[in-house]
């Protein structure tokens, strides 16, 4: 009887020792967990503490888990792409820079009385130099954009009109790599958008270049213009190299390039498209791509129609 009695004193003191002890406080985390939740959530909803907490904290604290893990990817992700862009900024730099160092050395030590390559080497020099200031603007043109700084100057424009100037100030591009630039038939003639010309000029000048850049000699660009109802759709088809489509997803990367060596080669840094990706995006509109590798690219993007 006396056993009895004082396992039965033992079991409530124990009982009460446990909810004291361990329940209150596990109710306390269930508490802080769903009070901060729903703080987050900006919904302050009555917290029920009747239900089964234990297996609502285990559920809580896997799900914060996971979160945090998420979190924890991303953070790396961004950290490994912060890392290879300081990388490409430095190595970038550096090209244009040591050709600088190597010419001004060169001419200090006496190349500068030789007048059979003094004007050479400071035209050389100057051409690092605005190789440099390329860069640079890009540079800041992206991360003005990033930080949501580019303001836009919007306005209503005919985007066949300066598809067209654009055509003529690529011209000598062009005739190099006999590409014919054209517009597809029904698309010869006005079309109205509203945004900002300037920024779209950009755009169509990084296309029409890259069209010819990475152009089959003998080739042609070809720019269509679709009514869609809301938008415009604007189509720059080449019949060049093509990319491979692995590459696609990268493609609006900065400092992407394909073919590294033939791009530096010709004077590319991978930041063109980056920009153009921004600048349509600055306008709530989209930029796709689609290649086949040897046959051609086509860019397609959009603008809201001016009404
Ligand atoms: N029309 C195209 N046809 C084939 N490849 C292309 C075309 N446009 C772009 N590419 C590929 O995509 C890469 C990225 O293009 P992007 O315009 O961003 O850089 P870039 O032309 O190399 O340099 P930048 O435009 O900064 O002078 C290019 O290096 C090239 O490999
Ligand atoms: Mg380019």
């Amino acid at each position: 009887m006396v056993f009895l009695v004082a396992f039965v004193v033992t079991y409530i003191i124990f009982k009460y020792l446990l909810e004291v002890f361990i329940y209150r406080k596990i109710k306390l985390i269930y508490k802080t967990i769903t009070t901060s939740k729903n703080s987050k959530e900006k919904a302050l909803e009555k917290i029920d503490l009747d239900v089964d907490i234990l297996a609502n904290v285990s559920k809580e604290v896997m799900e914060w888990d996971q979160n945090r893990s998420d979190e924890i990817a991303e953070l790396k992700r961004m950290e490994n792409f912060r890392k290879e862009f300081l990388g490409n900024v430095s190595h970038e730099l550096k090209t244009p820079l040591f050709n600088i160092q190597g010419y001004i050395h060169t001419l200090l030590e006496g190349a500068l009385d030789d007048p059979e390559v003094n004007v050479n080497y400071l035209q050389r020099a100057s051409r690092s130099v605005d190789r440099l200031c390329l860069i640079v603007d890009d540079l800041e043109a992206i991360s003005k954009m990033e930080s949501g700084e580019m303001m836009l100057d919007q306005r209503t424009f005919d985007i066949h009109e300066l598809t067209k100037d654009v055509f003529e100030s690529s011209e000598l591009k062009a005739k190099e790599m006999e590409i014919s630039l054209s517009f597809k038939e029904g698309s010869d003639r006005q079309f109205y958008v509203y945004g900002d010309k300037d920024r779209i000029r950009q755009v169509l000048v990084n296309l029409m270049i890259n069209s010819i850049k990475y152009g089959k000699k003998g080739g042609s660009t070809v720019v269509g213009f679709y009514d869609m109802d809301q938008n415009i759709l604007v189509e720059v088809t080449d019949t060049g190299i093509g990319i491979d489509t692995k590459y696609l997803p990268r493609l609006f990367e900065r400092f992407f390039r394909v073919d590294k060596s033939r791009s530096r080669e010709q004077g590319g840094t991978g930041l063109g498209l980056s920009i153009v990706k921004h600048i349509i995006e600055a306008h709530h509109q989209t930029i796709n791509v689609r290649s086949t590798l040897g046959v051609g690219t086509t860019f397609t993007f959009t603008l809201r129609k001016a009404r």
